[in-house]
């Protein structure tokens, strides 16, 4: 039985609760029809579902570029990068509806506005910069936590995030060509980069959560491993990773105050407004409402083909 949220989990046998605690910390993993806690069902379907959520709202601000991308060749790498991200889209609801919740309910869901998907998806893409922006830094954010959570113990979620990530590492390089591209580029294609990565640096520095407060729900994600790393560290691997690009190639820090601090090994930055990023996650973006209409009428305009997969067996 799935928990629901607002309501209490359901109670979990104790002995079985131990015996799966115990399997965690010798580093097994788990199958999608072995026994787990409620709140670990509960936990891991709310994280996929986010995740496959994501993929196939993250592919509509790019999609919005492929008609304007500036060459043939661009044309087509932005057009198997969205079909990549929608193939993890399709991934990822089959391994959630594993864990319980049929497909149709969480696609229903999403159209309705009631789950959630990624903050950075909320914003609009406004020039060809913000394509390039998106490829290396929201992708590269997304690398991160994704990456940290191929180690996670739920083992189907695990699996496809391997090949997941090989196709994210190459979205990144593609951005990178892209970013380099106009890095070099004319003084309005560098301009056009500098405005692009200025507006996205805040939703970037808001993808990875606000700062982790010590909490035994923090302490069970990560005794689980639903959690592999902090929100911090996953910010602070980001910047380190990222932050010699954009100096690299003469751009300039969006933010006054990021620098390295050398006493605590660390970035320091200064602090975006994590209000912003709750109006944001509540579906009050900038386009959360353009773009959850897009995609109810790309699913109403399609509907046709459902139906005819649905007849399909009958007909064969
Ligand atoms: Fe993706
Ligand atoms: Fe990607």
């Amino acid at each position: 039985m799935t928990a629901q949220p607002g309501q209490p989990a359901p109670q979990d046998d104790p002995e079985r609760l131990a015996a799966f605690e115990e399997r965690l910390a010798r580093g097994d993993r788990v199958e999608a029809g072995e026994w787990m806690p409620a709140q670990y069902r509960f936990e891991c379907l709310r994280l996929i579902q986010m995740h496959a959520n994501s993929e196939i709202m993250g592919a509509l601000p790019e999609r919005e570029w492929i008609p304007r991308a500036p060459t043939l060749a661009r044309k087509m790498q932005l057009v198997a990068k969205v079909q990549d991200e929608v193939g993890h889209g399709q991934l990822l609801y089959r391994v959630a509806e594993d864990l319980g919740k049929p497909r149709p309910q969480m696609i229903e869901d999403l159209l309705a506005g009631r789950s959630k998907f990624h903050n950075v998806f909320h914003y609009p893409a406004e020039s060809w910069a913000d394509v390039a922006i998106i490829q290396v830094f929201v992708d590269g954010a997304a690398m991160q936590t994704q990456g940290s959570l191929r180690s996670c113990s739920y083992a189907p979620y695990a699996r496809v995030l391997k090949r997941i990530c090989y196709e994210e590492d190459f979205h990144i390089r593609l951005g990178i060509d892209n970013f380099k591209a106009l890095a070099e580029g004319t003084p309005r294609q560098r301009a056009m980069l500098q405005d692009a990565l200025n507006r996205w640096w805040t939703p970037i520095m808001h993808f990875f959560g606000p700062h982790d407060t010590v909490s035994p729900h923090l302490e069970t994600m990560m005794r689980w491993r639903i959690k592999v790393k902090t929100n911090d560290e996953l910010r602070q691997q980001f910047l380190r990773q990222f932050v010699p690009l954009i100096t690299e190639y003469g751009v300039r820090l969006p933010d006054p105050g990021l620098r390295w601090d050398e006493s605590g090994q660390a970035y320091a930055y200064t602090e975006p407004d994590w209000e912003e990023f709750q109006r944001v996650i509540r579906g009050e973006g900038p386009r959360s409402e353009a773009r959850l209409a897009l995609r109810n009428e790309v699913w109403r305009r399609h509907r046709w083909v459902h139906e005819a997969l649905e007849r399909w067996p009958v007909a064969a």
